[in-house]
């Protein structure tokens, strides 16, 4: 079980998980890739819901009982996913064996890079001092972390490359529209980090579950800024450059999908949900998380949730948490661990560690 298994897609036929000895057509033998490191950063400023209410028609008691959120991180004015994502590698390298020099490969996932050219990639690379190093940017919403670590997991398994840096980082704030008061309450910005490495290290990945339904795109989405519309003094004007959402589609979407990947996943590597010792969700809403966890008979001693401090962090949520479980002892060797995203698309992506 210790390799990946090609099968991406909620709706794709299921093939038999490869052995780790399985030769790849070059002859090389797909290796097991180890969770070595991780780190997480999140800015200064505090954005609490009372500074909320200040800006829109909400109320501290609403955003609570709606979310779970009571404040989230905002970046300073100048402050880039860039910024964010180094500081998350530099913790992650920290724990490491490795020096940014020996990295090879970095991925990025992000829907808020520094600049729509080039990939953010290239300025983490530049800023950390990595390389020399191939790298580029993903863009799958939420569901980011979820694709970046089955791609560095499959890189480094056939042999292409001996580590990589995967990092999650979204600056929500820079296209929250905090005028709408639906959607700004949700969103916070930060940054996650791990390193991957061909050989056991904290964790050992199992296996990751990945789809897309684009019939549920404009549920959550940035209507300007793309080649569909480019940015114009129009489309600023009628604040087209902030993601709109569509909560309550988003909601059901989410709470169903969560519990179906999960089902899945375990199923088709012979566990079941009870094997699992730890949950790390997206945290988008504290209430889809409880309803999914209901649905699954899950007790919240094993689900990792850090909604109340960090908002809705998007492709960061889940590299964040990850790295709140590792620093405040939450794992123990031979745990296994479950990280199950959603997002924009829509998207989702679960995984599984064995810690
Ligand atoms: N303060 C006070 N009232 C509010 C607020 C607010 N901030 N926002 C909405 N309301 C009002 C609505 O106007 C509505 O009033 P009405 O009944 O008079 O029409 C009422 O509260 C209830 O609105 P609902 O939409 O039913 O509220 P709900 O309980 O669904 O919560 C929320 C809304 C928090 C947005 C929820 O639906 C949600 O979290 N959805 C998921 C969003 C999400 O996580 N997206 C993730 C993807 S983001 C990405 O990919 C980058």
């Amino acid at each position: 079980m210790g390799v990946p298994t090609g099968r991406d897609g909620a709706n794709s036929k299921i093939i038999p998980a490869p052995s780790a000895s399985t030769d790849l057509a070059e002859g090389r033998r797909l290796r097991r890739v180890g969770l070595t490191a991780t780190g997480g950063y999140v800015p200064d400023r505090i954005l609490s819901n009372q500074d909320l209410e200040a800006l829109v028609d909400t109320s501290d008691e609403w955003i609570v009982s709606r979310t779970g959120m009571r404040e989230r991180r905002i970046v300073a004015p100048g402050e880039a996913a860039s910024d964010l994502a180094v500081k998350a590698a530099e913790r992650a390298l920290e724990d490491s064996q490795l020096e940014a020099k020996d990295i090879e490969l970095i991925i990025v996932a992000t829907v808020t890079p520094d600049a729509i050219c080039p990939p953010t990639a290239c300025f983490v690379q530049e800023k950390l001092g990595v390389g020399p190093a191939a790298g580029f940017d993903i863009s799958v919403a939420c569901s980011g972390f979820a694709n970046a670590l089955s791609i560095g997991h499959n890189l480094i398994a056939s042999g292409a490359f001996g580590n990589a840096l995967v990092i999650g980082v979204d600056v929500l704030s820079a296209i929250t529209d905090y005028q709408d008061r639906e959607s700004c309450i949700l969103f916070g910005d930060g940054a996650g980090a791990v390193v991957l490495e061909p050989e056991p290290g904290k964790g050992i990945i199992l296996d990751h579950l990945l789809g897309i339904d684009g019939s549920g795109a404009e549920m959550i989405i940035v209507p300007a800024g793309g080649s569909r519309k480019p940015a114009s003094h129009e489309t600023v004007e009628a604040r087209e450059h902030f993601l709109k959402l569509n909560g309550r589609q988003v909601f059901r979407f989410a709470v169903s999908k969560m519990r179906e990947i999960v089902v899945e996943l375990t199923k088709r590597n012979g566990m079941t949900v009870d094997d699992v010792d730890l949950f790390v969700p997206h945290q988008a809403n504290l209430r889809i998380i409880e309803s999914a966890a209901e649905k699954l008979n899950i007790s919240e001693d094993r689900i990792l949730v850090n909604i109340q401090k960090t908002g809705n962090t998007s492709a960061a949520s889940i590299p964040m948490a990850l790295d709140e479980a590792v620093r405040t002892n939450r794992l123990e060797p031979g745990n296994l661990v479950c990280t199950v995203a959603f997002g924009g698309g829509l998207s989702w992506g679960a995984s599984l560690v064995r810690w």
